[in-house]
C-alpha cells in the first residue's frame, strides 16, 4: 500500500513538472509568435512607408516631366514667335522715323508752294478742301508718333516675350531679379484687367546666380496665382484688389521676394497640401495643380525656400528666400 502511495506520489509529481514544462513551452511560443507578429507588423509598415514614398516620387516626377515638356515647348513656341515678330517690327519700327521726315519734308514743301503762290488755281483748291490739308497738316505727325510708340511697345513686349522664355540661356547666369519680375508682369499684363494694382517695393538688390528661365516660372506661376485668387473672389469685390510685390537683400547670403495678393486666402486645412504635384481647387481645365509644385523644385534646386502664408479672405503671401550664389551639384 505505501509502496503505492509512493509511486503516485511520484507520478504526481512528475506530471506536474511535465504540466510546468508543458506551461512554460507554451509561453515561449507564444512569446515568439508575439515577437514574430510584431517584426512582421513592422516590415509591412516599412514597406508601405516605402511604397507611398515611391509613390510620391512617382507623382513627382510626373509632375516635373509634364510641366518641363509643357515649359520647354511653350518656351520654344514663344521663343520662335518673339522671334518672327522682332524681325518685322524692327522693320516697322526703324521706318517709322524716316516715314516721319518724309512726311514732314512733304508738308513743309506744300507749305512752301502755299506761301510762294498764295493763290492757286480752284482745282488746286478743291483738292485742298476735299482732303482737308489743314488737318492733316495737324493731324499726320501726331498720327505717327502713336504709331511710333505702338511699334516701340510692340518691341518692348517681343522682348520681355524672349527675356521671358531665355532660352538661348542654358547655364546658369548672374541674374537681375527685378528685370525678371518686370517681364514676367509684362506678359501678364492683359490678365490685370485694369482691376488689379500692383505695387512694387524694390530693395536695393544684387544680381543673383540662377537659371533665369526657371525662376521667370516661379514668378509667372506664383503671380498667375495671386491674379487667380483676386479676380475669382466672390465677397468682397468693392476691395480694392492689391499684389504687392517686396524684396529685399537680408544679408551677404540671402535675399527675400515676398509676394502678397488680398485675394481669397487659402483655408488652413488645405494649406500643406499646396506643393503637392497635381493639388489644385480649380474646375478641370483650369488649373493643372502643377504650378506650384514646380516652383517649390525650383526654389529647393537652388538651394532655396519658399513659404506661404495665408489669412482667409484676406490676404496669401508667398516668400522666397534664395542664396545669392547657389552650388548646385
Ligand atoms: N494666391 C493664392 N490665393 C489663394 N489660393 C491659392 C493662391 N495660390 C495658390 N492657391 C491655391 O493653391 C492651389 C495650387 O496652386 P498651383 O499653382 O499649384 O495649381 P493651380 O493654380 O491650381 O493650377 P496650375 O497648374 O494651372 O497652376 C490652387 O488651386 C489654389 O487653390
Ligand atoms: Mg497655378
Amino acid at each position: 500500500m505505501n509502496q503505492l502511495v509512493e509511486w503516485v506520489g511520484d507520478y504526481t509529481q512528475e506530471l506536474k513538472l511535465a504540466h510546468q514544462s508543458l506551461e512554460q513551452r507554451v509561453e515561449e511560443r507564444t512569446q515568439e509568435l508575439e515577437l514574430a507578429r510584431q517584426s512582421l507588423e513592422q516590415r509591412v509598415e516599412e514597406r508601405t512607408q516605402e511604397l507611398q514614398q515611391i509613390l510620391q516620387d512617382l507623382k513627382e516626377t510626373q509632375g516635373q516631366l509634364i510641366q518641363t515638356e509643357k515649359i520647354s515647348s511653350l518656351g520654344q513656341m514663344v521663343a520662335g514667335i518673339a522671334h518672327e515678330i522682332n524681325n518685322h517690327v524692327n522693320f516697322i519700327y526703324g521706318n517709322i522715323q524716316c516715314t516721319n521726315d518724309y512726311t514732314q519734308d512733304l508738308l513743309n514743301l506744300v507749305n512752301l508752294y502755299q506761301q510762294q503762290y498764295p493763290d492757286p488755281n480752284w482745282t488746286i483748291e478743291e483738292k485742298i478742301e476735299e482732303i482737308d490739308l489743314n488737318f492733316i497738316n495737324k493731324d499726320l505727325p501726331s498720327l505717327l508718333y502713336s504709331m511710333k510708340m505702338g511699334a516701340q511697345r510692340i518691341r518692348e513686349i517681343v522682348l520681355s516675350l524672349r527675356n521671358f522664355s531665355r532660352l538661348d540661356e542654358a547655364d546658369m547666369k548672374d541674374v537681375d531679379i527685378h528685370e525678371g519680375i518686370d517681364n514676367t508682369l509684362l506678359i501678364l499684363n492683359h490678365r490685370f484687367q485694369s482691376k488689379i494694382e500692383v505695387i512694387k517695393n524694390y530693395g536695393d538688390l544684387p544680381l543673383v546666380e540662377c537659371y533665369p528661365a526657371q525662376f521667370n516660372q516661379v514668378f509667372m506661376n506664383i503671380l498667375s496665382n495671386a491674379i487667380d485668387a483676386l479676380l475669382d473672389q466672390k465677397h468682397q469685390s468693392d476691395k480694392n484688389k492689391k499684389i504687392i510685390i517686396n524684396t529685399l537683400k537680408i544679408d551677404d547670403t540671402f535675399i527675400h521676394v515676398g509676394i502678397k495678393d488680398n485675394g481669397s486666402g487659402i483655408p488652413p486645412e488645405i494649406k500643406n497640401k499646396l506643393f503637392d504635384p497635381f493639388f489644385t481647387t480649380k474646375p478641370v481645365g483650369k488649373g493643372t495643380g502643377l504650378g506650384l509644385s514646380i516652383c517649390y523644385q525650383i526654389v529647393e534646386k537652388h538651394k532655396g525656400k519658399i513659404e506661404v502664408t495665408s489669412e482667409l479672405e484676406q490676404e496669401t503671401k508667398f516668400i522666397i528666400v534664395l542664396p545669392i550664389k547657389t552650388e548646385i551639384n
